[in-house]
């Protein structure tokens, strides 16, 4: 039997006050919820607008089970892309202002996929240093050459932008930072990418839903376009209420990562038909 030293491991991590342990929910995601059996004040989900237990959410839910099952029975590249998610990226095309959207399972998976499929070794990553960790694993995965800015620090990201002698170039960040709520100065962000000719990547995961007309995000807030910003990407789990996430850009962004993201061999979960009945709100809404 190999030796991993799990026990020692385990202490070791008890000692740090890193030893994590998980509470059990009996409630649905609500404001006053039921944790560990005791009545409690949520403060800590991302279930902004109240949808994960809405109740024409849930309905929609229901109906979809009623008529496509449960299970996607294959990842979307098999047979796993159903008419309710081809609707949903097209709606959420419209809702964004983008030529299109392609569904990944997570916001996690459409990281990994987005930017390993847009850098290789040899291309340079920029992020900034309190991205989510998704972005930061990307950048691994990639294998391009990674560097943390500074956080909310162009000055910091100029310089490396100036010395970066590679023919790829991407800035990757978060539109609104997870951990304090703090946002990105996009129109600086797309001044500095248009300079070095880098690409820019906003990983709205926090505004969507809650900032911009009707919640489409800090892009359509400031009015960023896709020139502007050529890779948009979400979650539907945090404001949309629900799983999944996509990145919504142009046609030829889209049918490249169709093409080349192993993370479409993921199985989708049954969060189409449910987030249809969000994006379909005028404009105004
Ligand atoms: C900024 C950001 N990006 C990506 C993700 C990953 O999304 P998902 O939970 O759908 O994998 C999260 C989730 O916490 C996030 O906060």
């Amino acid at each position: 039997m190999m030796n991993f030293d799990l026990e020692e491991r385990l202490e070791q991590r008890s000692e740090q006050r890193l030893f994590r342990q998980r509470v059990i929910l009996d409630s649905p995601q609500k404001p006053e919820a039921m944790v560990d059996g005791r009545p409690c004040l949520m403060f800590c989900s991302n279930d902004y607008l109240g949808l994960a237990n809405h109740p024409e959410i849930r309905s929609a839910f229901q109906q979809a089970a009623n008529v496509y099952g449960i299970g996607s029975g294959a990842s979307a590249l098999i047979n796993g892309h159903s008419r309710p998610h081809r609707q949903l990226e097209e709606e959420l095309a419209e809702f964004t202002g983008r030529a299109r959207v392609l569904l990944f399972s997570t916001g996690y998976m459409a990281n990994l996929g987005v930017i390993s499929a847009l850098l290789s070794p040899g291309d340079a990553l920029f992020q900034d240093r309190l991205n989510h960790a998704s972005l930061l694993d990307a950048g691994r995965l990639s294998g391009a050459r990674f560097q943390r800015y500074l956080h909310l620090d162009m000055g910091n990201l100029e310089r490396r932008l100036k010395k970066s002698k590679a023919r790829r170039k991407l800035i990757a960040t978060d539109g609104v930072f997870s951990m304090d709520g703090d946002r990105t100065p996009l129109a600086e962000l797309v001044k500095l990418s248009r300079q070095y000719q880098a690409g820019l990547m906003v990983d709205d995961a926090h505004a969507f839903g809650c900032i911009g007309k009707g919640g489409r995000g800090s892009l359509k807030e400031g009015g960023f376009t896709t020139d502007d910003v050529p890779v948009m990407m979400a979650t539907l789990g945090k404001a949309f209420g629900t799983a999944g996430a996509f990145v919504a850009g142009s046609e030829t962004l889209i049918e490249n990562l169709i093409s080349v993201c192993p993370q479409l061999y993921l199985y989708h979960g049954d969060a189409a038909s449910d987030c249809r009945s969000v994006a379909s709100q005028p404009e105004g809404g």
